[in-house]
């Protein structure tokens, strides 16, 4: 399978469902592997014998090219939440789970109800490009309330140098690509550590004066690693959430009797929201290295390869969700199965967050407007595998 194929985008899961037919276990180039079915990338995920560090993989393509761009072993080897392995990884994840507390992620939920519903206002009886209008919008102001800094008026930079850095993770991509990604993240970190002087007098009840008194007090992480965590949160809290809102609201529209159910039973939404997860999720796939010969689905892959598990083709396994899978069911009773936030020790810390989005979002849309509908027929993608995406998704809201 190729990701970097022309009709990719519009319709991965035809790829994904030939993949798992043909070589769910396959080779894409010496150095880096692919799986595709449910219980693969599940074990994969999970499997503590593999590692998330780039100790083994420092000449597998993607580092190779992120090095032929300008990155050194000292970059890829930095010790990031994401980039660790237990035990290391155990007291980072610790500290920042007092981030996500529930209190923490429902303080958040007025300012999520209002800045909403200004946007459904400001669009009400016309059209509304929703990715723009509150797809960004949204998740950028949340995480500067969360992080207790004032969200810029022109948030463009924040949102290039979020995106760039996310696709260093990416191994479908061209080694010029990555020396953009480079210096995007380069800026940002810059960005970052003027954001974090600037709080150090300025500190409250918020996720960065936490993480200056976790750095203060020598616990975990030194000063200087609290503008990585931060770094880190911007990556993995941004996109991911503007991604998904926009498929799910996509995936909604083209499903019309599932919207038909969702504004007949809004009851219906959490567990909508879990299906809409698992249908189309932004975080195809997740990244994993061998630091030994590794069996997974009867093949044996050598030590010192990426493995990348495909979570978008593990949602649509027929093995595991039988001959619906490939249809969105609001209903479907096992639907928070689905693999869309990872699993094992990685998985994902702001879900609690991300649903809450997704959830004042889709409420306050099939409320307000049931009789909403697509304005695009093709809707233009992002061009990204790792974190699929729209560029703009225009809806008719009428009154
Ligand atoms: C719908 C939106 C989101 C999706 C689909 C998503 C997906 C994921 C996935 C698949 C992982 C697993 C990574 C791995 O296995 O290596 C992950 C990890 C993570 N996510 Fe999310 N995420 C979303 C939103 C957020 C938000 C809003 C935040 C925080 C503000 C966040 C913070 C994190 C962090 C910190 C990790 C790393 C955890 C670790 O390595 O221990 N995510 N996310």
């Amino acid at each position: 399978m190729d990701p970097s194929a022309p009709d990719f985008f519009a319709d991965p899961y035809r790829h994904f469902a030939d993949a798992r037919r043909s070589a769910p276990v396959q080779c894409y180039q010496p150095g880096m592997w692919m799986v595709f079915g449910h219980d693969d990338v599940s074990q994969v995920l999970k499997d503590r014998g593999l590692t998330s560090t780039e100790r083994h993989t420092l000449d597998a393509p993607r580092n190779l090219a992120i090095k032929a761009a300008g990155g050194t072993d000292a970059y890829l080897l930095r010790p990031s939440l994401s980039k660790m392995d237990a035990p290391d990884h155990t007291p980072l994840r610790a500290l920042l789970a007092r981030l996500f507390t529930p209190r923490a992620v429902g303080s958040l939920r007025r300012a999520a109800t209002d800045l909403v519903a200004g946007a459904f206002d400001r669009h009400a009886g016309g059209e509304m490009e929703v990715i723009e209008s509150l797809a960004h919008p949204l998740p950028y102001q949340l995480t500067c309330t969360w992080l207790g800094v004032p969200a810029l008026d022109d948030d463009g930079d924040i949102r290039r140098w979020s995106f760039e850095g996310l696709q260093m993770i990416d191994p479908f991509r061209r080694p010029e690509q990555y020396r953009e990604y480079i210096s995007a993240s380069a800026d940002f970190a810059g960005y970052l550590r003027e954001l974090v002087a600037w709080k150090r007098s300025r500190q409250g009840d918020d996720a960065i004066s936490r993480l200056i008194a976790a750095g203060d007090a020598g616990e975990v992480i030194t000063p200087d690693e609290v503008v990585a965590t931060i770094h880190t949160l911007f990556l993995a809290g941004f996109h991911t959430t503007v991604n998904q809102i926009g498929l799910s609201v996509l995936a909604l529209l083209q499903a019309p009797d599932q919207w038909a159910a969702l504004v007949a039973d809004p009851e219906l939404l959490p567990n909508a929201i879990d299906e809409l997860l698992r249908f189309d999720p932004t975080a195809q796939f997740m990244i994993r290295a061998t630091a030994a010969d590794y069996r997974v689905g009867g093949v044996t892959i050598p030590p010192g390869q990426h493995i990348v598990a495909w979570i978008a083709s593990a949602n649509r396994d027929e093995a595991r969700w039988g001959s619906s899978a490939d249809q969105l069911d609001l209903g479907r009773p096992d639907a928070r199965y689905h693999l869309a936030f990872g699993s094992g020790i990685h998985s994902c810390l702001g879900m609690w967050l991300a649903r809450l989005e997704l959830e004042e979002v889709l409420s306050a849309l099939i409320r307000r407007f049931p009789k909403a509908s697509l304005v695009d027929e093709e809707p233009r993608w992002r061009s990204t595998a790792f974190m699929r995406g729209l560029e703009s998704l225009t809806l008719l809201l009428p009154a």
